[in-house]
């Protein structure tokens, strides 16, 4: 199959565009199918964002990014993990999306292949194969808290393997690995010759737990990360990846060419967010009431969450007491009470037809509203 044709649609992005529709024909649509944050991002960067616009620096930084934003960055490790990282080992991305893209490019030749998860981040697949690549995706389950393992790389691994991805905190899961799962993984890639990649865009978004980076595990691991989810920057495009010293050089030529340099405008805004942890923690706190109300609530209407999610602004429920078709069950619940959660199958095949998500990234009211339309959906379909 040509690699273009091997790229699957983002379905959640289908079921926005017919809530959408829905919306225009005035309809009221409650949204907990979109992983984006709700809130503003913070005041001091936008501030910070304005000042430089009117200092009028807004050309090229250096292609692995603007060396203020790589300090910080190398200081907020220090603080935030206790770890030292090279400035020059941090890369500056459009995105964190721009930094599996580049890592993807750098690290595979044809047909090499990439562990992941099955259920978990559905671009991380398309990624790879548009690399060429060949991503492995390993049905995980609650007995692994829906994360790789050690033993299930020993089962998976192939001699064309060149990485395995951990995504702490899960994205659909909302769950993070504990700590001995991920040194074991770590030491496994290390033994085998290949790569820990370890995307960390939910850490600060974590409730009652401390999300671990894996460097202080295993200082040679890919860390990828980002400003849009715990700070609330989506549209700035701003990410980034640090790599061992021996993959900088290749990864500085791939992003001379492939992206030139991150925005500019997004890099110096970025180094205000990092200061920014008064505005982060409010947004953190407010994600966890609304967590809280929906572990409360959604048992008794019959979405069972086996492990409790700590982490990023996710429900994963199996539906198997209510339908034995998730993706049905989605389109009936937008059609019939006007409420938008994502069918499994948007992050895998592994008993995704029984599974949901549910992203709390929306106003409590809204969510509240949701729920009492869900009961009275549910409610409808038994009488
Ligand atoms: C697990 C995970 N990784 C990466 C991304 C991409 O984020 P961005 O490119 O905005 O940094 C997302 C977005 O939803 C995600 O859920």
């Amino acid at each position: 199959m040509r690699r273009i044709d091997q790229i699957e649609p983002f379905r959640v992005m289908q079921l926005l565009e017919r809530a959408k529709q829905l919306e225009a024909a005035g309809r009221r649509i409650i949204h907990m199918e979109i992983g984006e944050p709700d809130f503003p991002t913070p005041a001091a960067v936008i501030a910070e964002a304005h000042r430089q616009l009117d200092r009028g620096d807004n050309f090229y930084t250096p292609s692995t990014g603007n060396p203020a934003l790589q300090q910080a960055l190398a200081d907020w490790y220090a603080r935030e993990y206790n770890v030292s990282v090279a400035p020059e080992r941090i890369l500056i991305t459009p995105g964190s999306s721009g930094a599996f893209s580049l890592l993807y490019a750098v690290l595979l030749e044809a047909g090499e292949s990439v562990l992941l998860s099955d259920p978990g981040y559905p671009c991380q697949r398309n990624f790879i194969r548009l690399a060429g690549g060949c991503p492995i995706n390993i049905p995980v389950g609650p007995e692994t808290r829906y994360h790789l393992s050690a033993e299930l790389l020993e089962r998976h691994w192939r001699d064309d393997t060149r990485a395995a991805v951990v995504i702490n905190p899960s994205n659909p899961t909302g769950t993070l690995i504990c700590d001995d799962a991920l040194t074991a993984i770590a030491a496994y890639c290390r033994a085998h010759g290949g790569h820990l990649i370890s995307d960390e865009i939910y850490h600060g978004l974590t409730y009652g737990v401390r999300a671990r980076s894996a460097l202080e595990f295993d200082d040679q691991a890919i860390v990828v990360n980002g400003f849009s989810k715990r700070w609330a920057m989506t549209g700035w495009r701003i990410g980034w990846v640090i790599v061992p010293e021996a993959l900088i050089d290749a990864c500085r030529r791939v992003m001379q060419n492939i992206f030139i340099a991150a925005p500019t405008l997004s890099q110096y805004a970025a180094i205000a967010a990092l200061g920014a942890t008064e505005a982060t923690e409010a947004m953190r706190r407010a994600y966890d009431e609304r967590r809280r109300f929906l572990l409360d609530t959604l048992p008794a209407l019959g979405f069972d969450i086996v492990v409790e999610p700590q982490g990023a602004f996710y429900i994963y429920a199996n539906v198997r007491r209510l339908t034995d078709d998730a993706p049905s069950f989605c389109r009936e619940l937008l059609e019939c009470a006007g409420v938008a959660i994502t069918p499994g199958e948007d992050f895998g095949r592994y008993r995704a037809r029984e599974h949901v998500r549910f992203s709390y990234a929306t106003g409590l009211d809204d969510i509240q509203c949701g729920i009492s339309r869900i009961s009275a959906f549910l409610n409808s379909r038994e009488s």
